[in-house]
């Protein structure tokens, strides 16, 4: 994580496949940080909610899919994927992200998903904070350099494919066949330019089949039950990993009982240090789902370092958009707690910058 250079923005990074929450998570982010009306209507082609998404004077957030350097056509007509580096102008992205940084508006590009062309230019003026989402925010090492903040969705193939199938059947109408192709048609180029990126996030959310219900009773409602994982880098400059019960210690907590209701196939978490491509890391780990989302406070009382500003916090978002997708499971807990996270580590920059005049900051 890159130190913020004084007085300017304060930059994250959200990486992800599409169609794998990151529209969902810049929504519970923005909402933690005091605003996201705007964030929150999705645009009429049912994808992200528009570049330079404006939340109060806060945070604006980017889609990288405005710096494809080719566009639908464009494309097309070379055989590559919007995943290649090639459909994508790294010089670019990393100059304006570094000008929006350094305190100076640029005319960035537009991507337009309806059409698949590039619009005109918007301008761009500084925010506080910056959130880059898309494709590739960590795959250029200079784009990477200028990241305060960097979180990677990873979502097993399996889990992927059932989101897929559920939105693109359901709301775009696909047929099962051609969701399978294009699965499969992107693959390498996810493999080999997205994927790789993860090892870079300071903290990843990992979402896995269930392992409470053993794989023979499983009738194939993958993406209805999750195991899902947050992993948390340790050492990371304004960033302290949330925990369950004791920090540092290896803990399985299954709290169905009298304070929490659970149905099959209940609920069961997990806290333990490992090490993610070399790296020390927290785990956090939830399977199954939520039957009554308000008892989420019992499980809210067992962690520590949330970054909550009141008791009860993560509690009060998850029920706030209980509408979105993974609001029951360890999704939007994890979305939740990395938001509040953020937040923190905003602020301590913010409140670091106050202590330190900007002219020896700038110096040092
Ligand atoms: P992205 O912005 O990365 O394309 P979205 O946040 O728009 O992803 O999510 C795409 C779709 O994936 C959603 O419409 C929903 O169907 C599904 N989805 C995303 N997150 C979850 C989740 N946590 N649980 C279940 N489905 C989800
Ligand atoms: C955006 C998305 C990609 C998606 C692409 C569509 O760039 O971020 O994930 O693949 O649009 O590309 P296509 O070449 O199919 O229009």
């Amino acid at each position: 994580a890159a130190a913020a250079a004084a007085g300017g923005t304060v930059v994250i990074g959200l990486a992800a496949d599409s169609g794998c929450g990151k529209t969902t998570f810049v929504r519970r982010l923005t909402s933690v940080l005091g605003a996201g009306t705007a964030a929150a209507a999705a645009p009429p082609w049912g994808g992200n909610p528009g570049s330079n998404t404006l939340l109060g004077d806060a945070a604006t957030v980017i889609c990288l899919d405005d710096y494809h350097s080719l566009d639908r056509a464009g494309r097309k007509e070379r055989g590559v994927t919007a995943l290649d580096p090639r459909a994508n102008d790294f010089d670019l992205m990393y100059r304006q992200l570094k000008a929006i940084k350094e305190g100076r508006a640029v005319a960035k590009p537009i991507y337009n998903h309806a059409t698949g062309l590039l619009d005109p230019p918007e301008l761009i003026t500084p925010p506080k904070i910056l959130v880059v989402e898309g494709l590739h925010p960590m795959y250029d090492e200079r784009v990477r350099g200028l990241l305060d903040f960097s979180i990677y969705l990873d979502i097993s193939s399996d889990i992927k494919f059932a989101w897929k199938i559920q939105r693109d059947m359901a709301e775009r109408g696909h047929s099962l066949e051609s969701i399978k192709a294009s699965i499969e048609a992107r693959k390498p180029d996810f493999d080999a330019y997205i994927d790789p990126q993860k090892q870079y996030a300071d903290a990843v959310i990992e979402v896995l089949p269930t392992r409470l219900i053993a794989a023979a009773d499983d009738d194939g409602d993958e993406g209805k039950v999750l195991r899902v994982k947050l992993i948390m880098k340790e050492g990371v400059e304004h960033f302290a990993p949330a925990y369950l019960f004791d920090e540092g210690s290896t803990i399985s907590w299954i709290p169905c009982g009298r304070k929490l209701s659970c149905s099959y196939p209940g609920i069961k978490f997990s806290y333990f240090p490992d090490t993610y491509f070399g790296h020390e890391v927290s785990v956090l780990e939830m399977d199954g789902k939520f039957d009554k989302l308000d008892e989420l406070i019992y499980v809210e009382s067992h962690l520590s370092n949330l970054s909550t500003k009141y008791y009860g916090e993560v509690t009060q978002q998850m029920l706030k958009h209980a509408d979105f997708p993974g609001s029951n499971n360890g999704t939007g807990l994890f979305q939740t707690i990395v938001g509040l996270k953020i937040r923190d580590l905003y602020e301590q920059v913010v409140a670091e910058r106050a202590a330190s005049p900007p002219a020896l900051a700038a110096v040092a």
